[in-house]
């Protein structure tokens, strides 16, 4: 297929549009969001539900079932933090790329994916990734094991 716009002005686009969504971001939370790529779901339609229905306002803490790197976990603490919630965010993941099999509704493999999306960071474990990406973070709580 013919490129319509030229790859160097894609490169010049892309960091500028990242930038600025990342901005909007700020603006709208009150911090930044992590590393792009580390975040699969895209947490901030949780965040504005939290917010909207009040549910901090509740009882108990938070827990995230399979978080792979933590892009999603590093949202959802830090807009704790932010929203002054003494929660704490209880985070479960098996930490294996090859545990899960599970083909997704396109065929793909879970595992495939993971271990695909690993690879940007220069083969980095999942957990040091994740440990790394929340190192700031005193409200996450770590499992590591089969939330089964
Ligand atoms: C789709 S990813 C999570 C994405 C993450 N919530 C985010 O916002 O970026 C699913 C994660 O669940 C983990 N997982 C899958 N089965 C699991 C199990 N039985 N127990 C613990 N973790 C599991 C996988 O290791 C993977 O890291």
């Amino acid at each position: 297929m013919k490129r319509i716009i030229p790859k160097f002005i894609l490169q010049i686009l892309l960091p500028l549009l990242n930038t600025t969504s990342d901005i909007f971001f700020k603006v709208k939370y009150g911090f930044w969001p992590p590393i792009r790529g580390s975040d699969l779901v895209g947490y901030e339609i949780l965040l504005d539900f939290i917010k909207q229905h009040h549910l901090l306002d509740l009882g108990g803490d938070v827990v995230e079932i399979g978080t792979f790197l933590g892009g999603g976990a590093n949202k959802l603490a830090k807009f704790l933090e932010r929203e002054r919630s003494s929660k704490i965010l209880y985070v479960i993941d098996i930490f294996d790329p090859n545990f899960d099999w599970t083909l997704n509704t396109s065929g793909i493999a879970m595992a495939n994916i993971y271990n695909d999306l690993l690879t940007k960071f220069n083969g980095r474990s999942q957990q040091d990734v994740f440990l790394d990406i929340n190192r700031d973070c005193t409200n996450i709580e770590c499992l590591i094991g089969d939330s089964k």
